[in-house]
């Protein structure tokens, strides 16, 4: 299975009462697998969860490392953008040149990077750390 439809799948699966807004992830590792994730909503609706988190969340406890190729797909009228949040949670695990691909259920879709989706960003080197 692509990427892709195992995105649009996955999506189909989000538990999303209160946005009604439904979006799936999937992402290739560097073992070659791939893991996915939906958006997992809360009545206390800080407690909820991006799709994108969920899989990042997948390919850690299935014991990968690092994000190949990502793909995110949400029934909107632009390809869905990845909110803040994720795109440093999407940091911490692939490489500025990892494409992204971000699609709408219609067929709108943007190929991007995560350079691109997250510039400046925050990294262990601003640690002393890499
Ligand atoms: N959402 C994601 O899962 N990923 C994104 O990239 C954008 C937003 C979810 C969070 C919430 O459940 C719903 O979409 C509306 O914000």
């Amino acid at each position: 299975m692509t990427l892709e439809n195992a995105a649009r799948d996955v999506r189909e699966r989000a538990y999303a009462p209160y946005s009604n807004f439904k979006v799936g992830a999937a992402l290739r590792a560097d073992t070659g697998e791939v893991f996915v994730g939906c958006n997992v909503e809360n009545v206390a609706y800080p407690e909820g969860t991006c799709a994108e988190a969920g899989a990042i969340a997948a390919m850690i406890a299935g014991g990968a490392a690092r994000i190949t190729e990502l793909v995110v797909i949400a029934d909107s009228p632009a390809p869905v953008p990845p909110c803040g949040g994720c795109r440093q949670k999407i940091a911490e695990f692939a490489g500025p040149d990892v494409p992204v691909t971000l699609l709408s259920v219609g067929g709108a879709r943007l190929e991007t990077t995560v350079a691109a989706l997250l510039p400046g960003a925050f990294g262990a080197d601003h640690m002393g750390l890499a």
